[in-house]
């Protein structure tokens, strides 16, 4: 039997959806979204989530702790792990072009389990994603406000500040974009392009005038020796893979670069958010695969370069944890620049917030179409055909998170679990050239099976790279996840409703 006559009339938890069934369930008007995206939106969508918390301020952190000038070879490292994860994305993308990323496209191939389980990641992913780049956003609008002498009061700075409770400024932030999101994509687009302008224009800002105050010494050595952490190092905040091939936990040398890279992994997050706007867009075959490869290498080129300028203006050990390009001009003595990067980095990280945040309602949605979520969230708003009601719910929740949580241990959570879904697509990749070799496929992923192979074996070891604690913290959301799958989604499906009305 094709597949193509599907649903099929299975009822196990790796039943799975059709391409063409996912396709059609797009084009039920009460559950359409608006298809106006272009390649070039795509880009500037990528472009405009990519950069953000990731570049501004982890750079200093992981170049200060763990690997010094060599953080540009850690986003080198990170850049091929995504390039690698992009090149299978691409592929999915353009074969399966409806909303919900990673999830849709294990659900028409691997089956309703897996599917389901990447979803709830994904939820996780985007959901703390953007809390933790609201609180990165608020930091630099208070620095902002500080050099025009306007305080908060600590209480209201967030927990990350000494007397601080809640950043009013990060839930805020959440508030008004939930509303923009509400009232539509083009809107949001538009605003997204100009704002991606002003960051990128930012950055480049860092790069070339950067340059001129590049000290050589600051380079040597380029990769620190490695050295034992304070405390030994051998509790859960050291890598897993550290602890569990028992030997001693070092910071700096080879092995500290692959721990920088676990972490400025997040700086490249993003790229497969576009993947999720795969249903808006007009073109989806033809556009998906360069909004998706096109922004990711456009990143990875700005990373570089600004890790390398940044470590070259300012030895690693004096960099800035809160806002290390902006203090590297101040250091260097051209506060200016350091105002004009703080300014832009302030106006940048709304974007990433937005389409955070945008990602994250979408597959929400798609979950909901598929029953395996209340049916109420995926009915389209109907003038503004946006899935206003998920994106109502969760804009709350995370405003709220965003306003109580500290930013350090929120982004390697976030990296864990867009890294399993990475390995998730990879595999999907494989599954479905096998069941599904007749699909169209506008771009093909080269070399199968060997750069799915390559990606899921990149992916895993960055994973082992993350702390013991976000390994325990991850596992603990997941179980929680398949207990309401099989408490509600397993009952609810509507494949599996359907396969059971074609077998009665
Ligand atoms: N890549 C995005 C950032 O760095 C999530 O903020």
């Amino acid at each position: 039997m094709s597949t193509d006559q599907q649903p099929r009339a299975n009822s196990g938890v790796f039943r799975t959806k059709s391409v063409e069934q996912s396709i059609r369930d797009t084009e039920e008007p009460e559950h359409a979204l608006k298809k106006s995206l272009s390649a070039w939106d795509l880009t500037v969508f990528g472009v405009g989530v990519i950069i953000g918390t990731g570049i501004f301020v982890l750079t200093g952190k992981v170049a200060k702790e763990n690997a010094g000038p060599a953080t540009a070879l850690a986003f080198v490292a990170a850049g091929i792990v995504c390039a690698l994860a992009a090149l299978c994305y691409a592929e999915f993308a353009s074969t399966v072009p409806v909303a919900g990323s990673a999830y849709t496209f294990a659900y028409a191939s691997i089956g309703e389990l897996p599917a389901w389980i990447i979803g709830w990641d994904l939820v996780l992913e985007f959901a703390l994603g953007t809390a933790v780049v609201a609180v990165g956003w608020s930091g630099y609008v208070r620095s902002l406000m500080d050099n025009i002498d306007w305080h908060l009061p600590n209480a209201l700075q967030g927990p990350d500040v000494v007397g601080g409770t809640f950043d009013i400024l990060a839930f805020l932030l959440v508030l008004v974009l939930t509303v923009v999101l509400v009232l539509g994509m083009k809107l949001s687009a538009r605003i997204t392009a100009v704002v991606v302008a002003i960051k990128v224009t930012v950055v480049m800002i860092v790069i070339i005038a950067g340059l001129f105050f590049i000290v050589g010494d600051n380079y040597d050595p380029f990769i620190p020796p490695a050295v034992t952490p304070e405390g030994g190092g051998s509790n859960w905040d050291s890598p897993l893979v550290q602890l569990l091939f028992g030997y001693e936990p070092t910071n700096f040398g080879v092995m500290g670069i692959f721990t920088a890279a676990s972490v400025v992994f997040f700086a490249f997050i993003g790229f497969d958010v576009v993947a999720t706007a795969a249903e808006e867009t007009k073109l989806p075959q033809r556009d998906m695969p360069r909004g998706i490869l096109g922004s990711l290498f456009i990143c990875t080129v700005l990373y570089v370069a600004v890790a390398l300028v940044v470590t070259g203006m300012q030895h690693y050990t004096e960099l800035s944890v809160s806002a290390p390009l902006a203090d590297a001009f101040k250091a260097a003595g051209h506060p200016f620049y350091a105002g004009v990067i703080s300014f832009g980095a302030a106006v940048g990280l709304t974007t990433v917030c937005l389409i955070l945040l945008l990602g994250q309602t979408r597959v929400f949605f798609a979950m909901s179409r598929d029953g395996l979520l209340p049916r109420f969230f995926s009915v389209t708003h109907p003038r503004f055909k946006t899935p206003y009601r998920p994106t109502i719910l969760l804009g709350v929740i995370i405003a709220i998170v965003a306003g109580f949580t500290s930013i350090n241990e929120l982004a390697t959570l976030v990296n864990i679990g867009t890294l399993f879904a990475f390995v998730m697509v990879a595999v999907g990749v494989m599954v479905l050239r096998k069941t599904r070799p007749d699909l169209h496929r506008a771009f093909r992923t080269p070399w199968v099976p060997v750069l799915p192979c390559l990606s899921i074996a990149a992916s895993f070891w960055l994973m082992l790279n993350l702390p013991g604690e976000t390994w325990f913290r991850f596992a603990v959301w997941m179980v929680i996840g398949i207990v309401v799958y099989f408490l509600y989604g397993r009952g609810h499906s509507r494949l599996g409703r359907e396969g059971r009305e074609a077998t009665y």
